[in-house]
């Protein structure tokens, strides 16, 4: 029998300290009830300490979510470890996840602590949170650029001191393949007692290794592998799980290796990621990527017609990917909707929500000659970024052209009233968002703004997301519509009313102007 691998999933950790992604706690529910779905072993919920808003978040995610492993990063501190047993005691199966760093340059410029201090406390404070929960992992930071006589002692120390996962990390995607995969072998000839353990591996992409770093580590004996979804996390991101778990089950005649994944989930889970956290996939990303599945030249498309095995080494339906048919046509009734809905795997619905994405299906139809999946599924997924609307679109009117200075009259509604502003700005888009400013009263900063089409064709949806930020804080904003200053508004106002539920309507108003 094959050996299985652990998935530990930490998009909602270090996927999170990804620049510009705040994900509020009903999108962290989402996004850990996506990887349940998927299938992965282990949920790092976030980082207890680090925010009351993050203690919220693992707590929530610890009581509601069943399936998984839900643990809390945290320091090998004792405050931390108690703020983080806090937020997963309520867990079906809590971890408590400590680190320390173990390089000699991190020991000496930003632990200032010497070796046999920071072996002490590692395992101190392994025993401290062992006296909470029986699942502890131990994570020797910057692990790939420790001097391995001294990693040997801390992870036989920490194993002997109740550790039950012991993580090496590429901290800095230092690492290469050969080499890493090196290290966890000499862990595993080295450390007596490691086979208590599961051997856990972290890497990030900074050289774009990590996913061949986090194989290497696997052939090599690693039992549990980190990622994130979409590859998400601090700088270039962490190994992507969407790519370990394919190029492991694509290569199972060269790996031999099993998992829990259903793979069959994994676009959806990448395209939920990226509409909340406002972070695009690269259309050349392997995997998600728009071109994944993409045969451009002649001779692949001829290749691929007559055989698909020429040149695709995986099926976009293993992966989820629906082949795009079309779904149905505007006399459709909600019934068959519905059954379409549930083919594509959209089980969890609720009567309202089914019925919202309806209309808005019966509108597009209109619109549109040939409604697709991708539609649909871009519809459903603006259902996924909606927050408490404190501003509703009413109308807009924007005059715009290359000899006038765009001018936009913006109606929304607020309660029973409606207010309307008019602005000018550096085009359509621009003259909408600063006439929606004024109506609301707030002023934000718009960090990025992305327009791509759902599908083919002149008549296709737009889908435009916004990030946008106030006091420091990023709120992402997603709309669409076959018309693109529409979807630009629709996206500009979910961002507004996203501000507005997190920061409070006058805190948002106020430190604006
Ligand atoms: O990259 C890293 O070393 C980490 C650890 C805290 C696990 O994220
Ligand atoms: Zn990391």
């Amino acid at each position: 029998m094959s050996r299985q691998i652990k998935i530990f999933d930490t998009t909602l950790r270090d996927g999170e300290q990804t620049p510009g992604v705040n994900l509020n706690i009903h999108e962290k529910l989402e996004i850990a009830r996506q990887l349940v779905r998927l299938g992965v072993d282990v949920i790092e919920a976030g980082f207890a300490i680090a925010s009351p808003g993050d203690f919220e978040a693992v707590k929530a995610v610890a009581e509601n979510i069943k399936g998984a492993t839900i643990a809390s990063l945290c320091r090998a501190v004792e405050k931390d470890i108690d703020r983080a047993w806090e937020a997963v005691k309520g867990a079906e199966r809590p971890r408590i996840h400590t680190f320390i760093a173990t390089s000699d340059i991190h020991m000496k410029y930003k632990l200032k602590m010497s070796e046999e201090e920071v072996l002490e406390r590692a395992v101190a404070m392994v025993k401290y949170a062992k006296n909470y929960c029986e699942d502890i992992e131990f994570s020797a930071e910057d692990a790939s650029r420790t001097r391995t006589d001294f990693l040997y002692r801390v992870v036989e120390a920490v194993i002997k001191a109740g550790a039950t996962v012991v993580n090496i990390p590429d901290t800095v995607g230092y690492a290469t393949p050969l080499e890493f995969g090196r290290l966890i072998k000499g862990i595993r000839e080295n450390v007596s007692n490691i086979d208590k353990v599961d051997i856990s591996v972290h890497c990030h992409n900074d050289l774009g290794l990590a996913v061949a770093n986090t194989l290497a580590a696997m052939e090599n004996g690693a039992t549990q592998l980190e990622c994130t979804v979409n590859g998400l996390g601090e700088r270039a991101g962490n190994a992507a799980v969407e790519e370990i778990i394919m190029g492991i089950n694509t290569r199972k005649d060269f790996y031999g290796i099993s998992n829990k994944i259903d793979t069959t989930q994994i676009y959806r889970t990448s395209k939920l990621v990226s509409s909340l956290t406002g972070v695009n996939v690269q259309p050349n990303k392997a995997i998600v990527g728009a071109n994944a599945f993409a045969h451009e030249s002649g001779i692949h498309q001829h290749g691929v017609l007559s055989e698909k095995s020429t040149y695709e080494i995986m099926t976009p339906e293993s992966i989820g990917l629906s082949t795009n048919r079309m779904v149905l046509g505007k006399l459709s009734g909600r019934h068959a909707f519905e059954e379409r809905l549930k083919e594509m795997g959209y089980t969890s619905l609720a009567n309202d929500e089914i019925q919202k994405a309806f209309e808005k299906f019966k509108k597009l139809a209109d619109k549109k000659k040939v409604v697709l999946d991708r539609d649909i599924e871009a519809l459903i997924e603006e259902k996924v970024s909606e927050v408490p609307e404190v501003f509703e679109l009413d109308s807009f009117q924007i005059n715009s052209g290359n000899k006038t200075i765009a001018t936009a009259t913006v109606s929304l509604k607020k309660n029973d009233s409606v207010i309307t502003e008019a602005a000018t700005g550096d085009g359509p888009v621009d003259a909408a968002f600063n006439a929606m400013e004024r109506a609301v009263g707030v002023s934000l900063e718009l960090e990025d703004y992305g327009l791509r089409a759902v599908t083919e064709g002149k008549d296709a949806l737009g889908e435009v997301t916004v990030r946008v930020s106030k006091d420091e804080k990023i709120f992402v904003g997603r709309g669409v519509s076959t018309d693109i200053i529409e979807a630009s508004v629709k996206a500009y106002l979910n961002a507004i009313n996203r501000a507005i539920s997190e920061l409070g309507e006058d805190t948002a108003a106020v430190s604006g102007n």
